[in-house]
């Protein structure tokens, strides 16, 4: 049933219908304060060394789009027992520094519904010297204290721990109890300040059942924002997809975010990560596909230069600069897009998420009635705006015999990844209030054991005295206006 139907079905004067269908017809798509969702955007702020249009910036951030920004990252002052700053040119004023922090939380004053965080830690801090600070409960205590006054010194909204991760690359099994002591004593001090506590949560089962006391760490966390990203790469030797939504083994988004319910999460604090990246590979079978052999380095993207990686922004430029040098292929079972590039003898393969990848997803996140979605990183979505739009985001919504979706326009212009983010909450939202909505209608008749046979006719039952050239000519117009 379509939104037209629905106004009219809910007794809605024609002109109030029009109006609305109007308005939701003609905006350049949904932002943040149109849902209820979380939208959190890591930055890596280093992004702003990188060459040429990808070079980064903070001014570049478009606060519309995301309800929670992360400044990603700073470090552990171990002397010191603090949080310290990893690039103090750029998050800091002091010697004529950018002032990256101040920057990007005054952000706030023209977007009230923004909070901002500053983020703890990353890969390339390592394991061990969180696992040391944790395990002593003096340096907690004074790490505590001292973590306080810098988010508060600089205005931040709150902490994210990125401790990658506990019981890890060098840490040890009594990090699991350390960590929950950590944040534990971390959220006394401040949720007495009204600042917010959260962690990068890591998502492979292995991780999982190893690093975290989930029900625990639920109680003290405001969020849990799950790396659901990383489950392959170059270095498996094998052509793997990032970020699959699904798969035959336990290495996919679904399975994570399902696991950790099951620990006792609650979907409330929960938000699942989305790559705004892929992983590359270098294979030595021509026509490689998912599951080939590869070497363990894939190749480097043009601007961030990181063998196995490639940002969402490069790949599409890339696509669109050699267009006849890639296949592309939709993979179904990972929602993730495979592009390769063949010569007879060898194969460049990017296996990345591309805005029907974060479609899927974001259906698959509101069904599980989540608290949003988190995305790293916004400095890698097309935030320039130089590719073209995609035209296939939203083919795999709505059982057609069950539900008629507004499906909203190509996105194009800036952030086309994370403008879908939005979208797609409002769709998935919309496609489940219909298909709950339509078995409950007095005059229709359940299946026996399934919510999804009505005839496909049903909604038209709904309309009741309108007509149906009435609503065929108001579905015309809201059509007409959303493409122009
Ligand atoms: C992803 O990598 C893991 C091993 O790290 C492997 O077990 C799994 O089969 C891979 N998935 C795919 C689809 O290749
Ligand atoms: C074929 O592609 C591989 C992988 O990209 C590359 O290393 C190799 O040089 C290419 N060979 C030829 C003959 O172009």
């Amino acid at each position: 049933m379509s939104l037209s139907d629905r106004l009219l079905a809910f007794g809605w004067p024609i002109p109030l219908a029009v109006l609305l269908l109007l308005q939701l017809g003609t905006g350049s798509g949904a932002i943040v304060t149109d849902h209820d969702r979380v939208v959190t955007c890591y930055i890596s702020t280093w992004a702003v060394y990188r060459t040429g249009t990808a070079s980064y910036n903070l001014d570049s951030f478009d606060a519309t789009l995301c309800t929670h920004a992360i400044y990603a990252f700073a470090g552990l002052d171990e002397q010191k027992n603090a949080i310290k700053s990893l690039d103090a040119w750029q998050d800091l004023k002091d010697n004529y520094g950018k002032g990256g922090y101040e920057r990007l939380v005054s952000m706030r004053a023209s977007n009230p519904h923004l909070k901002v965080l500053l983020a703890i830690g990353g890969w390339n801090e390592g394991s061990e010297k969180y696992s040391n600070l944790a395990a002593d409960p003096e340096r907690r205590q004074a790490f505590v204290k001292n973590a306080l006054e810098f988010i508060k010194q600089y205005g931040f909204d709150g902490l994210d721990l990125d401790w990658e991760y506990p019981t890890q690359r060098g840490g040890k099994p009594v990090d699991r109890e350390n960590f929950v002591a950590l944040v534990r004593e971390l959220s006394q001090a401040f949720r007495k300040s009204n600042l917010l506590l959260t962690s990068a949560i890591g998502a492979g089962k292995d991780t999982i059942d190893a690093a975290y006391d989930v029900k625990t760490l639920s109680k003290y966390l405001d969020f849990l924002h799950i790396m659901s990203y990383d489950y392959n790469g170059s270095w498996n030797g094998r052509i793997g997809p990032n970020a699959p939504l699904t798969s035959k083994d336990l290495l996919n988004v679904e399975y994570s975010i399902e696991h950790l319910l099951e620990l006792g999460a609650p979907a409330s604090k929960l938000v699942m990560g989305l790559p705004f990246y892929g992983r590359t590979f270098v294979s030595t079978v021509a026509k490689a596909r998912l599951g080939d052999e590869a070497n363990t380095e894939g190749f480097p993207g043009p601007a961030t230069k990181e063998n196995g990686f490639m940002g969402y922004n490069e790949v599409c430029d890339e696509l669109k600069r050699n267009p006849d040098d890639w296949t592309l292929a939709w993979d179904t079972a990972a929602a993730e897009m495979v592009a390769t590039k063949s010569n007879g003898t060898a194969s460049q393969v990017i296996v990345y998420d591309n805005t029907r990848s974060i479609a899927n997803k974001v259906r698959f996140a509101v069904r599980q009635k989540l608290a949003g979605l988190m995305v790293w990183s916004v400095d890698t979505d097309d935030f320039n705006g130089l590719c073209a739009p995609e035209m296939d985001t939203y083919v795999d919504f709505g059982d057609r015999d069950k539900v008629a979706l507004a499906i909203p326009a190509p996105v194009n212009g800036k952030y086309p990844l994370l403008k879908t983010i939005s979208n797609a909450i409002l769709v998935a939202q919309d496609e489940l209030t219909q298909e709950n909505v339509i078995p409950s209608e007095p005059d229709e008749v359940p299946a026996p054991g399934g919510t999804g046979s009505g005839p496909s006719g049903a909604g038209s039952k709904l309309v009741g005295p309108v007509s149906g050239a009435v609503v065929g000519m108001l579905l015309f117009v809201v059509t007409a206006i959303r493409y122009v």
